[in-house]
């Protein structure tokens, strides 16, 4: 890899400096952290995995008209994006009961949410991402009235596609979180999808089995992190090249 300036240090990813001006370099590392970093692991080849499979579906949902960071994947563990102003939210999508939502309302999980619920969380490390609503996001200047439609219909979009998208490969899209970025083009300002989708971020049950195939299994010490990461890429038909 050509030494690039390093920008940003995530938990997951490395931002460089990209080849033209407004491009970036997305590296995707192995390391894995959960419960705002409280704990920490490795998960050998996630980041080979996650690379290829964000690839995948960014550019599926580009297909469908959904505007999105990604260029191109330059090799195992980088891609170049469109350098975005990152909006400061988590949108998280679900459609089945799990994780925060099962702790803090005590629906069980696993249960059928009666429709797809939208949920804002202030990204803030320190704060550890409060749930916000869509008053708190306006009345801070963190997104207009306008932009938080745009994210709305966009997240619902890209929710109706994905869940068909792993209906298909036997996969139930439970939730997941996306992030958003502003794209200045000719003086007019977009909404784009940025960040990554992978199982990472998402929350991914085998439909028969109800098998966790995220990261839950690295939050919960479930074992078979990286087969189940491997398991989701074969099934979009993308294993990565050796
Ligand atoms: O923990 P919670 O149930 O709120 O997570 C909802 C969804 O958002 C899960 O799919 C989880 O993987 C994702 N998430 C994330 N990054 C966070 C918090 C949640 O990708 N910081």
């Amino acid at each position: 890899m050509a030494r690039r300036r390093q920008l940003y240090e995530g938990k997951a990813k490395i931002l460089f400096e990209g080849p033209e001006p407004g491009t970036l370099v997305q590296y995707f590392k192995d390391d894995a952290t959960a419960f705002n970093a409280q704990k920490k692991g490795v998960i050998t080849g996630k980041g080979v995995l996650n690379n290829r499979i964000s690839e995948f579906i960014m550019t599926r949902l580009a297909e469908i008209g959904v505007p999105t960071h990604f260029v191109r994947r330059l090799n195992m563990r980088e891609q170049l994006i469109r350098e975005v102003e990152i909006i400061p939210l988590e949108v998280v999508v679900r459609n089945v009961a799990a994780g925060s939502l099962s702790t803090r309302l005590g629906i069980p999980e696993g249960t059928p949410l009666p429709r797809s619920i939208v949920e804002y969380y202030y990204k803030n490390d320190q704060l550890g991402d409060p749930m916000v609503a869509e008053e708190h996001i306006t009345a801070f200047g963190w997104a207009s009235v306008q932009d938080l439609d745009d994210i709305m219909a966009l997240s619902l979009r890209v929710n109706d596609f994905l869940t068909g998208l792993f209906l298909g490969v036997g996969i139930r899209l439970v939730d997941f979180k996306l992030e958003f970025g502003r794209l200045w083009e000719n003086d007019e300002m977009r909404i784009v999808l940025a960040d990554e989708i992978s199982p990472d971020s998402c929350r991914l049950w085998d439909i028969k089995t109800n098998e966790k195939l995220d990261k839950d299994r690295f939050r919960r010490d479930l074992g078979k992190v990286e087969e189940a990461y491997q398991e989701v890429a074969r099934r979009l038909g993308i294993l990565p090249e050796a």
